[in-house]
């Protein structure tokens, strides 16, 4: 927190400098280079014009002082910054906001540098900027496109109106392990799903006009393999091999480069050996060459820096040449490139047609954006007042959180909850914590300001409900850089809370991690629920079984005791702004839920990293004695399965049709009923298995889903079609291949799915 303190007062001098700066020097670039039609015939015009120092200033960003989102710099001051800003030794800053910052800065820059040249302003916008939608694993639990690439929209919308033109998002590492603390940033274990997830929130951000005010540059990060880092532990060495590589974490980055993404973060980790900053095999061979992606790439905050650590680089300078060589195009915050990359180039160890292909991606994007034309197109104070936190944000928010909501059991119909005559018991701290449900990664939110599970019930106003904290979750985690982590143990409220629960019709319980125990740097061994909430919830339990689990967190947790006693359990994650109202709505069924688990949730910690789509080994069944791949002490399976979620109505699945057309093509319908009395909406997934291969293929694979509603009793037939692309695979070459053989189609309501058919290409 002093770092914090300090670099305020910083930014404060710094905002004094900005004021101070004489602003009508030279003239903006857009006037001189307006004459010719292209981006590209632009780029190079002002090339030509460029200096060796200026062209690695342009590969230079530096936060701005104000909300620090990684260890602090080890070098640079105000002054120092403001020094280089005027002499165009700066491209990009991330972390400056509002209106008024923003113009402070790109006025320097523009005004006072020889060439004008307007800076990129990047902001991590991961799940809204102040209007919050679910974070991101929790809509991936939508399977809800539409509504996905809604609220990325939206967050591109309102941090365009605070000065944001780039978006350090979306993350689409495949996670599968549950300690990672930053699952909660991605979309979850299955590369179809963050496939299709990646797509569409760059489609939200970055919209079909990237030069509109209201659309911002997206970045699809953590390039790559951060997801699969050793025993879930931040920052962990990577080591995967090629099937993994080509088959589970590229397909969403690639998606990424089909949809257009216009730039991309690396990744603090080592993969196989070489840091993904210094990867040249990652940035130069995959993704510029065989992707042909033409956009830049930043890298992830020091970590340039960061690969004398890993012991790639014995020293700033050669990891400076290092990262510049394999093609890391923006230095975020090591401040090595703009110290060290002029005289590597002159030293003959950094070729200048590398810093000449940086600088053209880096210049491209900004006239993309039409930065050349207005610097200040995002930098409209009248703007900012009337769209930042506009009501069709908040619809967009909570209409995507109702959607994420994931119902895991629900015995005896106990819920949706009667409307009236009912007295409900309301516990737990989280039920009344107004901040909890903005998450991790939510830097520009107001504290404080969703709508919590007490506000969301309280609208119900025909039962009598009774609030009672009984324990707080933690103390002490309350800030995104706050390292202490105290849960506590202070149990001086369980009597309210358990005299509550004895005489109500029935107990909400809303239990978990509170926002900041999952997000970067929060990895953890234990995946059940912090400090005493166990001991609670069983202390309350002992009174009234009649218990409804609602859960708030941000990574799958282990919920074998739960599952084993408690009647109804919800998974609303942290759902933004308008989680009270979702929670509640989805409570008293005025939404059926219809959420789907994007992540298995294990029995165990030791079952992790789980994940529905693994290799089958050479001895997968039980047969009797030990030589089998098994636990000694747990089923292999995950208690929620991938895909996992019931309804207040249900489904039937039957008429499973599969006809094999020509040129490698699979037709397949299948037929769902509501079979209950409640309208709803299922999520239809259809796997494959693949049955024998050159390379071993996993026991089941998404490639395909449709989300349908369905009226009680009504029925509907939901057609999918395999070719080659979905039956195919990426060989150990890195090749994609489709071979002829053996296939299992499955279609059902979750990775489970046992509806099948073989069939034979
Ligand atoms: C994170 C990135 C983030 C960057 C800038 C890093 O610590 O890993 O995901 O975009 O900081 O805030």
């Amino acid at each position: 927190m002093k770092v914090l303190k300090l670099n305020i007062v910083l930014f404060g001098v710094f905002l004094s400098l900005i004021s101070c700066s004489n602003s009508n020097s030279t003239l903006s670039i857009s006037s001189k280079v307006s004459s010719i039609k292209d981006i590209d015939g632009k780029v190079n015009e002002l090339l030509g014009r460029m200096t060796l120092e200026e062209k690695v200033g342009q590969m230079n960003q530096y936060v701005g002082f104000w909300d620090l989102t990684g260890p602090a710099p080890k070098s640079g001051d105000a002054a120092e910054k403001y020094e280089h800003l005027r002499k165009g030794y700066v491209g990009s800053m991330l972390n400056v906001r509002g209106v008024e910052n923003v113009r402070g800065v790109q006025k320097i820059a523009v005004e006072e540098s020889r060439l004008g040249i307007p800076l990129i302003i990047g902001f991590d916008v991961i799940h809204g900027y102040e209007t919050i939608s679910p974070i991101p694993l929790a809509e991936s639990a939508s399977w809800d496109l539409e509504a996905i690439r809604k609220s990325s929209e939206v967050a591109a919308e309102e941090a365009a109106a605070a000065g944001i033109n780039w978006t350090f998002a979306p993350m689409v590492d495949i996670t599968r392990d549950a300690r990672w603390g930053r699952v909660m940033e991605g979309a979850g274990e299955d590369p179809y799903l963050g496939s299709k997830i990646a797509k569409a929130r760059v489609l939200g951000f970055q919209g079909t006009d990237l030069s509109a005010h209201t659309t911002i540059a997206a970045c699809a990060k953590h390039f790559a393999g951060y997801g699969f880092s050793e025993s879930g532990r931040e920052y962990n060495t990577v080591d995967v091999g090629t099937s993994t590589l080509n088959n589970m974490i590229f397909p969403p980055f690639q998606a990424t480069v089909e949809a257009g993404v216009r730039t991309f973060m690396n990744a603090f980790n080592v993969l196989n050996g070489i840091p993904a900053t210094g990867n040249k095999y990652l940035q130069r061979d995959v993704l510029k060459g065989k992707w042909g992606f033409d956009g830049f790439v930043v890298t992830d905050w020091g970590s340039i820096d960061e690969m004398t650590s890993h012991g790639l680089a014995k020293d700033g300078k050669e990891a400076a040449k290092i990262a510049a060589n394999a093609g890391s195009d923006m230095d975020m915050e090591s401040h090595l490139y703009v110290k060290e990359l002029s005289a590597l180039v002159r030293e003959g160890k950094v070729k200048a047609s590398f810093i000449d292909d940086a600088v053209k991606r880096i210049l491209k994007v900004k006239f993309e954006l039409g930065l050349f034309e207005n610097p200040y197109k995002y930098c409209d104070e009248t703007r900012e007042k009337e769209v930042i936190g506009q009501q069709s944000f908040h619809d967009a928010v909570l209409d995507v959180a109702k959607k994420s909501i994931v119902l895991l059991k629900n015995d005896n119909q106990l819920l949706p909850l009667k409307k009236q005559g009912q007295k409900i018991a309301l516990i737990g701290a989280l039920a009344a914590d107004k901040n909890s449900p903005l998450g991790n990664w939510r830097i520009a939110a107001k504290d404080n300001s969703a709508v919590s599970v007490l506000e969301g019930m309280q609208a119900y106003k025909e039962n009598k409900l009774v609030y009672a904290k009984g324990a707080d979750v933690n103390v002490g985690y309350t800030a995104f850089t706050a390292q202490v982590h105290i849960n506590t143990t202070d149990k001086s409220e369980f009597p309210q809370a358990i005299q509550a629960a004895r005489s109500a019709d029935v107990v909400v319980m809303v239990l978990g991690e509170i926002g900041y125990q999952s997000g970067e740097g929060r990895s953890r061994t234990k995946l059940g629920l912090p400090g005493v909430q166990q001991e609670l919830l069983e202390a309350v339990y002992k009174v009234n079984k009649n218990i409804v689990l609602v859960l708030n967190n941000g990574r799958p947790l282990v919920l074998n005791w739960h599952q084993q006693h408690l009647p109804a359990i919800v998974e609303a994650w942290q759902l933004g702004t308008q989680s009270g109202n979702a929670i509640a709505q989805v409570l008293y069924g005025d939404y059926n839920p219809s959420g789907k688990l994007p992540m298995s949730f294990p029995r165990a910690v030791g079952q992790a990293p789980i994940y529905y789509n693994y290799k089958n080994t050479g001895r997968p069944t039980g047969a009797p004695g030990v030589f089998w791949s098994h636990y000694e002490d747990e089923k292999n399976s995950p208690l929620y399965p991938f895909g996992y979620g019931l309804s207040y109505t249900s489904f039937e699945y039957s008429n499973l049709q599969v006809k094999v057309v020509s040129g490698n093509k699979v037709n397949i319908s299948v037929t769902l009923k509501n079979s209950g009395q409640k309208t709803g909406k299922e999520v239809v997934q259809l796997y494959i298995r693949d049955h024998f291969a050159s390379v071993t293929r996993p026991v089941k694979e998404l490639k395909g889903f449709e989300l349908v509603t369905l009226e009680p009793s009504e029925s509907k037939e939901i057609s999918f079609i395999l070719t080659e692309e979905e039956l195919g695979f990426y060989d150990n070459d890195g090749q994609f291949i489709f071979e002829k053989g053996d296939f299992t189609i499955f279609v059902g309501g979750d990775s489970n799915a046992n509806l099948q058919a073989q069939i034979t290409l």
